[in-house]
């Protein structure tokens, strides 16, 4: 690594995993103008439909968890809120434009899988019986096999689930018991293959940095992983932040490993992930080859919303239901309130239970496209992106400003190559991606870096 490089450019920098930054979501952003952008929406590209459904319930909550979850209550909340998301969609949908088409339906939580499966199908009826869909949509649901038996897999594939993202975290019981979580009900063999039988795509979510997680054992659940070929897998870095989720302090007790070996669980899992076949999409995900998002890569389309990576043919307006849920659309962000019972109560009384969000000026708009671009694909080129945002090259370019010279220095200094047509990082620059996203961040340039962390 160069030291004066890393000198240079480790500076407090966004993440970029959306932008505007979600700190930048306030409650002046009120209901009437989510409803406001929704309506504009039906003007905007992408052309696309995108839903998520939040499902925040666990039947049993797993230490080191980081998602917006809540223990399972009484059946009759369950049921309350599951009614509750219908109303929710029911009141929404009469104002998507009907010519427009489904690329992607997606459930997240939370347990989806935990609650009563009757519910998924309904909804997903909602959404096919309203609109048509693009040829291949995504209809994708993510899974805790803890909670699954045969029936109620083949429940999912009834409801219409083309994609399971299956959370296994680890194959070792014992690293599974001192996170208080439940392994597989089935075995994850018999799984894959109904799944497969059945021609769903599946996922596998595995999580390193976890107590009682050595290099040796974490190694040997990928080997068994690869060997029954998902078609995805991520590998997520356990994140650590025990002032917002106090369980994880249990963690701390049973002892965490030490950075040394995290970072070898890490190279060690990519390693076998990429021996077997698989290749690197992003720092955390492990494809096929053939796969939809590294060919997506390899032409410098990928594309990311709040589910993940994506292709420019999945993605679409995102419409979120649901507590804490995050609509994307052209020009907002808009999250929903976090209480399950104030949800339940205001989706109740006809309000869109909107909590706070943010209005993207027509520059921002252009800048989320060009960080997104950088960020999934490493490079930058400016006709192409023009071509699939629907817009002239004109209007990308006069629309977006720049310190030109920024790029000239960062080229310079190696971390990117740059011409009139492409911005491509370097490989030692790769590491530096947010700084060249920054470069074209209007918020940057009028505030500066003050909230953020640094790269490296
Ligand atoms: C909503 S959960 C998946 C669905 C289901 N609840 C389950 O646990 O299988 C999404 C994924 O986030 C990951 N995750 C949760 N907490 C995390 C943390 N603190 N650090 C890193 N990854 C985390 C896990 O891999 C999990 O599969
Ligand atoms: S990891 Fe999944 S099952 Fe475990 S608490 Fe989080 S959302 Fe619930």
């Amino acid at each position: 690594m160069d030291l004066d490089l890393l000198s240079k450019y480790n500076i407090p920098t966004p993440r970029y995993t959306s932008y505007p930054p979600a700190n930048y979501f306030h409650e002046g952003f009120t209901a009437d103008k989510y409803y406001e952008s929704v309506i504009a929406s039906n003007q905007s590209n992408p052309q696309n439909i995108s839903f998520y459904i939040h499902v925040p319930f666990c039947p049993r909550m797993c230490h080191y968890c980081g998602c917006n979850s809540y223990p399972m209550g009484k059946a009759d909340v369950v049921s309350a809120y599951m009614e509750a998301v219908k109303k929710e969609i029911s009141a929404l949908l009469p104002l998507i434009d009907k010519n427009r088409k489904i690329s992607q339906i997606h459930y997240g939580g939370g347990t989806p899988t935990a609650i009563p499966l009757h519910y998924l199908k309904e909804i997903n009826e909602m959404f096919l019986s309203s609109f048509a869909c693009i040829e291949h949509p995504e209809i994708a649901i993510e899974c805790h096999p803890g909670y699954l038996n045969e029936k109620k897999w083949l429940q999912l594939i009834e409801a219409g689930f083309n994609r399971c993202s299956i959370g296994i975290q680890d194959f070792d019981e014992e690293v599974l018991k001192g996170v208080n979580r439940v392994p597989s009900l089935l075995p994850i063999e018999e799984v894959i293959a109904l799944l497969h039988a059945h021609h769903l795509s599946v996922n596998f979510d595995f999580i390193y940095g976890l107590p009682r997680q050595t290099v040796e054992g974490f190694a040997k659940t990928i080997s068994r992983a690869v060997a029954l070929k998902p078609d995805r897998l991520v590998t997520f870095s356990y994140a650590h932040v025990p002032w917002v989720n106090k369980n994880q302090l249990k963690l701390e007790r049973l002892g965490l490993p030490e950075a040394e070996s995290k970072r070898d669980m890490y190279l060690r899992a990519g390693d076998i992930l990429t021996a077997s076949g698989y290749t690197p999409v992003g720092l955390d995900h492990f494809v096929l080859p053939e796969d939809s998002l590294n060919v997506a890569l390899q032409n410098g389309i990928l594309h990311r919303n709040f589910q993940g990576y994506c292709t420019r043919a999945t993605t679409g307006q995102v419409y979120a239901f649901g507590v804490t849920a995050i609509s994307q659309l052209a020009n907002a962000y808009s999250q929903n309130i976090r209480g399950i019972n104030e949800y339940i109560q205001l989706v109740g009384e006809g309000h869109l239970p909107v909590m706070r969000g943010y209005q993207l000026t027509t520059e921002q708009q252009l800048a989320r496209e060009v960080i997104t671009a950088l960020m999934c694909n490493y490079k930058l080129n400016w006709a192409k992106l023009a071509q699939q945002m629907g817009i002239s090259l004109e209007t990308l370019k006069d629309g977006i400003s720049y310190d030109n010279d920024k790029l000239k220095e960062m080229a310079a200094d190696g971390i990117i190559t740059y011409s009139a047509e492409e911005i491509k990082m370097t490989e030692e620059g790769k590491l530096y991606v947010r700084n060249v996203a920054a470069v074209f961040d209007p918020l940057m340039r009028e505030e500066g870096a003050k909230r953020y962390s640094k790269p490296v």
